[in-house]
């Protein structure tokens, strides 16, 4: 798989006042491409939301640096620990000398496997907490499809645009920024595939619970979503977006292909070249 910017298929693009998407576009044949994106807010004290997969880490290193001087960033908001998340997290540490990390106890754990954060450039943000960075507040929420424990979401309160982490992901058949690229059936089917590969446990849900879990973050005043895993959602995609995450519940889950469809592609490859 290459990891050059020929994948990304975009340039960072900006989605509201001083608020920018780095995009970078996952090939996840056959259903398409993932995005795999983060946010950056270049406000009074300029903030990173996610750092980024390794695979991509030359090309979103430049592209962050693109939209913002390292040694500006004050915030790097981490929604979880992820690799598609955190992939750049050491990097952008050391790069940004001023900047505090906004995570939990549990996400510094679970990194510790693989890296020491240094903890007096930490501060904890749990789901419901607000942070001032200036000239907004970043209001933690954990969106309401998340494939691991340590998630949340942000809003950013000046502009209303909410982070949605891994909620709204779908594939894509091209890179796109915006998800009104896509039609109405493919906005659809590509909500209701996403939703039940991130979250398997959707099938577990008591729909009125969850119903009133999906309402705690519909009724914050969002203006736009950006999320990793999919394009922009602006308008009356963003209450369609949620309606098919409301159906979550419902749903049958998501049968993974098979080894059967495996040795098909493979067969269709044909054999690999000689070393
Ligand atoms: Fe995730
Ligand atoms: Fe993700």
């Amino acid at each position: 798989m290459t990891t050059t910017s020929a994948t990304t298929g975009l340039a960072p693009y900006q989605i509201a006042d001083e608020t920018f998407v780095i995009p970078w576009n996952l090939p996840a044949p056959p259903v398409g491409l993932f995005p795999m994106n983060s946010m950056v807010i270049r406000g009074a004290e300029p903030t990173l939301i996610d750092t980024g997969a390794p695979a991509n880490r030359e090309d979103w290193l430049a592209a962050a640096w693109g939209l913002v001087d390292p040694l500006d960033v004050r915030w790097v908001f981490l929604s979880h620990d992820d690799r598609d998340h955190s992939g750049n997290l050491v990097q952008v540490m050391e790069a940004c000398p001023n900047a505090t990390l906004l995570t939990s106890w549990f996400a510094v754990g679970r990194m510790f496997e693989e890296w020491e954060t240094p903890l007096n450039r930490v501060r904890f943000v749990n789901d419901g907490d607000r942070v001032d960075i200036g000239d907004r507040e970043l209001v933690a929420l954990r969106p309401p499809v998340f494939d691991n424990p340590t998630t949340r979401g942000v809003l950013d309160t000046r502009t209303g645009a909410y982070w949605s982490v891994d909620t709204f992901a779908t594939n894509v058949p091209e890179p796109m920024a915006e998800s009104d690229e896509l039609p109405d059936d493919a906005f659809e089917d590509g909500q209701l595939f996403g939703g039940r590969l991130v979250a398997p446990w959707h099938e577990l849900l008591d729909d009125a619970k969850y119903q009133r879990y999906v309402d705690r973050v519909q009724r914050l005043d969002i203006s736009v979503v950006a999320g990793c895993h999919t394009p922009v959602i602006r308008g009356p995609r963003i209450e369609k977006a949620f309606a098919a995450t409301r159906r979550l519940p419902s749903l049958d889950a998501w049968h993974d292909f098979s080894q059967a469809d495996l040795e098909a592609w493979m067969d269709a490859m044909g054999p690999p070249p000689e070393a």
